[in-house]
């Protein structure tokens, strides 16, 4: 795709904040792969840290820009954790809820902390400082009970005792 091109599809895209400057990381993302609809996963990641989450207005723009059918787009973002579809806290807790976990106390580890945060799963408290959510198996089922802070720090071997240590501050 040309400056023009890219101009272009910029101002095509204004409603949803795409920024030329935006648009050209896109493109640097979709470049290495042969079908540009291989670039969906890495592409929704740089929407999500742009904008905290993807709105509808982005499965759109996303779904335009690389050609592939909204609705696949939207099951994407409805079946992966990771990709978050409202705003969420500054931490993100993920319980594991696969079966390991489950088998080694993970429903209590979660009741626990829903109980602390005064937060049901799916939701955020009310300061905005923790998003609880279950997840699929971690794949770190030798420490189960597991949780994920922040999509990247695993606290594992969880128990009533020391659940409340592995939020962050
Ligand atoms: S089942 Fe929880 S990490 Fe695998």
């Amino acid at each position: 795709m040309n400056n023009e091109e890219l101009r272009m599809k910029s101002e095509e895209f204004k409603t949803t904040g795409m920024t030329p400057e935006f648009v050209a990381r896109a493109e640097q993302i979709a470049k290495p792969y042969e079908h540009k609809q291989a670039a969906l996963l890495p592409l929704l990641r740089l929407c999500q840290e742009r904008d905290g989450y993807v709105t509808s207005e982005v499965e759109t723009w996303v779904s335009e820009y690389l050609c592939v059918p909204l609705v696949h787009v939207h099951e994407v973002v409805s079946f992966y954790t990771l990709y978050y579809r409202r705003p969420m806290g500054k931490h993100v807790i993920d319980v594991c809820r696969n079966i390991s976990c489950t088998l080694r106390g993970g429903e209590e580890v979660l009741k626990a902390l829903e109980q602390h945060l005064g937060i049901k799963e799916g939701e955020t408290t009310p300061d905005g400082k923790y998003s609880l959510q279950t997840v699929e198996c971690l794949c770190a089922c030798e420490q189960a009970p597991v949780l994920q802070v922040d999509g990247g720090h695993y606290v594992g071997s969880l128990n009533l005792e020391n659940i409340m240590e592995a939020l962050p501050k």
